[in-house]
This record gives structure tokens, C-alpha cells and sequence, in this order.
């Protein structure tokens, strides 16, 4: 069994896209810049944005973070969003999710220019994706793409089955999945709450893409000897034991099927580092102009 290494991918990706950077400016053309929003305190959220804030530091980006409070009207939201879509000086941004209830985010996301929507959640650019035109990806299934190809793991033929089905990493990862590419040509199953005999379907998985978020569904029992397990699940678990109160937790039993499969994907230092080094590389497309021109 081989543990893969997202934290040591996404690290060396992160200097690839750095030295790229170096270049560019160089020959005196513009730093990427990514600006983020982000409404309310979410613990989780605080976070994700710090680390994305941190890595445009580490690949030379300008960053800028914009902050509001939970109490900030949609129409507020929307008309941020419009600044940002016409101020020249951003290449690309992000509206971290989840966002207050009173918020439609599909709206927000609708209001973002798709040339912009480095986070690939436009409607425009999941259409693109879907039909295999050049896009903005979204970040979390891009970023397992590129784990499959950086560890040469065979996807082709080969049976996929995909836990869950949100917008942001079940429905696009499948498709991805299916296309005529490599990584992809695989035969792809998604499955979700209302699956029936869902051990069954993961049990004739070579690969099994686990993004439920559901603290250790997967046990060894539905795993098939020689799979390849890759966890998306990062459910933030109490844990008196450490400083911040709480651990991540994955999607898979990783101590019990770490031994059946062939490669597997840690919790935390797999999957996440990986979303957060895609959105790093889509930022960087979107200094260069290089899908939307
Ligand atoms: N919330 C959880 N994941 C993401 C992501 O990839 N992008 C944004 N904007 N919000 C998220």
C-alpha cells in the first residue's frame, strides 16, 4: 500500500507555479492577483481562507481579502461581486462558501464573471467542464486529478465508484472521471443517501472517491483488495485532547483499509492541500489569460 502524499504534491506544485511567477514578472508582465470574500466567522471557513491567503503568498500572487459581517445583505454581496468583475487589477476570485442563509448562493455565483470564477462554480464553467471545453475546474476534483496522474495510478476501464453528489466535488468529479482523457475513461457510479446496496456498489470499486462527509462510512469490509481510496471528507470532529478542540476526520477507516488498498489518501494531508494548490493554479491561468484569453 502507498500513502499519497498531497501535502508533498501540492508543495512542489506550489514552487513550480512560484517559478512560473518569478518568470513573468521578469519579462515585466503582471503578478496574478486573487481577491476572496468572506462573510461571517465559520471556523472552518476562517481557516480554509487563511491557508488560501497564505499559499498566493508562497506562489508570488497579490492576494486581497475582503470581509464582511454575517448580517450583510445579498444585495450587498452582489454589488461587491460586481466591483470585483470589473476591477482590471483582479484576475481572479472566490466567495467562500457556505454562506448565511439569507444569502442565495446561486445567485452570488451567478453574478460572478465566469472569466473570473477561478473556483470553476459558474454555470458557464461547470457546462464547459461537463463537455470537456477548456475551463476553469473546480478545485477539489482537479486536484485529485492531478493526484491520479502524479502517482501514474490507471484509471482507464477501470471501475469508479463516487460517494456523494454535491455540486462542488460528487457531480463534477464524476464527470471528469468519465471523460475520454487520462486521467478519466473510467465506468462511474455515484452514489448518494438514497442508494440502495451502497457496500455492494463500493465493494466492485477499483477507485472510490469518498465525499460524503460522513466520519468513517467507508470500513474495510467494502473495500476491494488492491483499491484505490481516495478520502475527500475533512468533518471536524471534538477532541478535547487537542488545542483547537476539534480533528479532522475523513470519510474512510483509513487504520483498517489502508492494508486492502493499493494507494490511499490521508486525513488531514491528501486531498486538501491539493484543492487549495488547484486554486492556485486556476489563478495563475487567470493572470496568464490563457483560457478566456
Ligand atoms: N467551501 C468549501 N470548499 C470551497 C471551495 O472550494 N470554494 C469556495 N468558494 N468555498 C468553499
Amino acid at each position: 500500500m502507498q500513502i499519497i502524499d498531497g501535502k508533498a504534491v501540492s508543495a512542489q506544485i506550489k514552487q513550480e507555479i512560484a517559478a512560473e511567477v518569478g518568470e513573468m514578472v521578469a519579462k515585466g508582465q503582471k503578478r496574478p492577483h486573487l481577491a476572496a470574500i468572506l462573510v461571517g466567522h465559520d471556523g472552518g471557513s476562517e481557516t480554509y481562507v487563511a491557508n488560501k491567503v497564505k499559499s498566493c503568498a508562497e506562489c508570488g500572487f497579490k492576494s486581497t481579502l475582503i470581509r464582511f459581517e454575517d448580517d450583510i445583505t445579498e444585495d450587498t454581496l452582489l454589488e461587491e461581486v460586481r466591483k470585483l468583475n470589473a476591477n482590471d487589477d483582479i484576475d481572479g476570485f472566490i466567495v467562500q462558501l457556505p454562506l448565511p442563509k439569507h444569502i442565495n448562493e446561486q445567485h452570488v455565483i451567478e453574478a460572478i464573471d465566469y472569466r473570473k470564477d477561478v473556483d470553476g462554480f459558474h454555470p458557464i464553467n461547470v457546462g464547459r467542464m461537463n463537455i470537456g471545453l477548456k475551463c476553469f475546474v473546480s478545485a477539489t476534483p482537479n486536484g485529485i486529478l492531478e493526484l491520479l496522474k502524479r502517482y501514474n495510478i490507471e484509471t482507464r476501464g477501470k471501475k469508479c465508484v463516487v460517494l456523494g453528489r454535491s455540486n462542488i466535488v460528487g457531480k463534477p468529479m464524476a464527470s471528469l472521471l468519465m471523460q475520454k482523457a487520462y486521467p478519466g475513461d473510467c465506468t462511474v457510479t455515484v452514489c448518494h443517501s438514497h442508494t440502495e446496496n451502497i457496500r455492494e456498489e463500493c465493494r466492485q470499486a477499483d477507485i472510490i472517491i469518498a465525499a460524503m462527509g460522513v466520519p468513517g462510512f467507508v470500513t474495510a469490509d467494502m473495500v476491494k483488495e488492491g483499491a484505490v481510496i481516495i478520502d475527500v471528507g475533512t468533518t471536524r470532529v471534538p477532541d478535547p485532547t487537542r488545542k483547537t478542540g476539534f480533528r479532522l476526520c475523513g470519510d474512510v477507516k483509513f487504520d483498517e483499509v489502508a492494508d486492502k488498498c493499493s494507494f490511499i489518501t490521508p486525513v488531514p494531508g491528501g486531498v486538501g492541500p491539493m484543492t487549495i494548490c488547484s486554486l492556485m493554479r486556476n489563478t495563475l491561468l487567470a493572470g496568464k489569460k490563457v483560457i478566456y484569453g
